[in-house]
């Protein structure tokens, strides 16, 4: 039976768990060589998944397309029946999911098996979905009890970065090898990142406790580090029952910035990248910030240590090592996104473990 030992709730003793689930979801990284080599020609990715395994997804997407350029797209599982015309079988379609039951994904995979070729990375190894694929990858995250995944998206994206990796190898012919060593040595380093972060949590807890009774909240990032900030925002909605709003930093001119008043909190995910590279887009990202300093919000940014600007610009700046790759940046800064809706919660006597509403799996359609 799992227990919390030491913790007053699974939700934190998950995340605590991270570094040691960084060392078990590697250990898959053979397995997912063996299966890339045998996937043949690949035309095109359908990322298929729900909730916390949509936003692994979608760094998939990120990935792929800009180091690889298979053209790739991340579709939500309730929602794939209306897209199954454009498999052919040269497609992959890619099933994301910790439990491996949850309803909308097991429909979505029938359809999928009747048309491409089928792969899953899934938590629960024994999951029908792990069961019904033609290739299956094992997160190995151990069992997570808390609602709102945490330790199990670390986990899905380090699939998705092997995955990534020897795809990468395997089809650029000329700098894939310098991207496979890159991801491959940011992800050896990634436990010691991730160690080093969760003592931010002090910090995080006088920030939680200065909005915990707001009424909304945003989160903004670009590139590779969008799906951080929707991640961010779903896990505060659930904890916290605080209305969330996630955005691409460009769309959010696009007429969500009109909701931006003195004192409303905007998280920006905002690593800067060494060269100003393709992964985040600093400077653009930046000037967003600026605009909604400029209307009286609050700016909680999440950055780089190092990043002088950046501390000069936001509210609040929750900082991280400045070594960490920007290439991997989505695992590194999505942890103090997870302590942040846990702390809000707890800031406002809720229960985090079991958030009012919600199942651990979705089983029914
Ligand atoms: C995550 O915090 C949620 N509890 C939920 O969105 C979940 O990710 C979603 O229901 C998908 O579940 P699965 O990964 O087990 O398929």
């Amino acid at each position: 039976m799992d227990e919390k030992g030491n913790y007053d709730y699974f939700t934190i003793k998950e995340i605590n768990e991270e570094p040691k689930t960084v060392e078990n979801s590697l250990k898959e990284k053979e397995n997912v060589e063996k299966i890339v080599s045998q996937l043949g020609d690949i035309e095109r990715i359908c990322f298929v998944a729900c909730g916390t395994s949509y936003h692994a997804s979608l760094v998939g997407k990120y990935l792929i397309e800009e180091l690889i350029g298979i053209p790739t797209e991340v579709i939500i599982a309730s929602e794939f029946a209306h897209s199954v015309n454009t498999l052919t079988k040269n497609t992959l379609s890619v099933f994301i999911s910790q439990s491996g039951e949850t309803a909308d994904s097991l429909e979505a995979l029938k359809l999928a098996k009747e048309h491409c070729k089928t792969l899953s990375i899934v938590n629960v190894a024994n999951s029908t979905l792990a069961n019904e694929v033609n290739y299956t990858i094992n997160t190995f995250a151990g069992s997570e009890i808390g609602i709102a995944a945490t330790k199990s998206y670390i986990s899905q994206l380090i699939c998705i970065y092997l995955f990534v990796a020897y795809l990468t190898k395997n089809n650029n012919e000329n700098d894939g090898n310098e991207i496979f060593e890159r991801i491959m040595n940011s992800l050896d380093n990634l436990k010691q990142f991730i160690e080093e972060i969760l003592p931010i949590e002090e910090e995080i807890k006088e920030i939680a406790e200065k909005y915990k009774d707001v009424n909304s909240f945003f989160f903004l990032a670009r590139g590779l580090s969008y799906p951080t900030a929707m991640e961010g925002s779903l896990k505060l909605k659930e904890i916290s029952y605080i209305h969330a709003e996630s955005y691409a930093g460009g769309e959010f001119r696009h007429g969500p910035i009109a909701l931006i008043e003195k004192g409303v909190p905007v998280v920006v995910v905002i690593p800067k990248d060494k060269d100003n590279e393709m992964y985040n887009d600093y400077d653009k990202s930046l000037r967003v910030l600026k605009e909604v300093k400029s209307r009286g919000g609050d700016v909680i940014a999440i950055g780089r240590c190092d990043d002088e600007k950046l501390k000069s610009e936001s509210t609040e700046l929750i900082c991280l090592n400045e070594k960490i790759d920007p290439i991997i940046s989505p695992l590194t800064y999505v942890v103090p996104l997870q302590l942040l809706a846990f702390h809000i919660s707890l800031a406002k006597g809720l229960d985090p473990d079991n958030p009012k509403n919600l199942t651990k799996c979705v089983a029914n359609d």
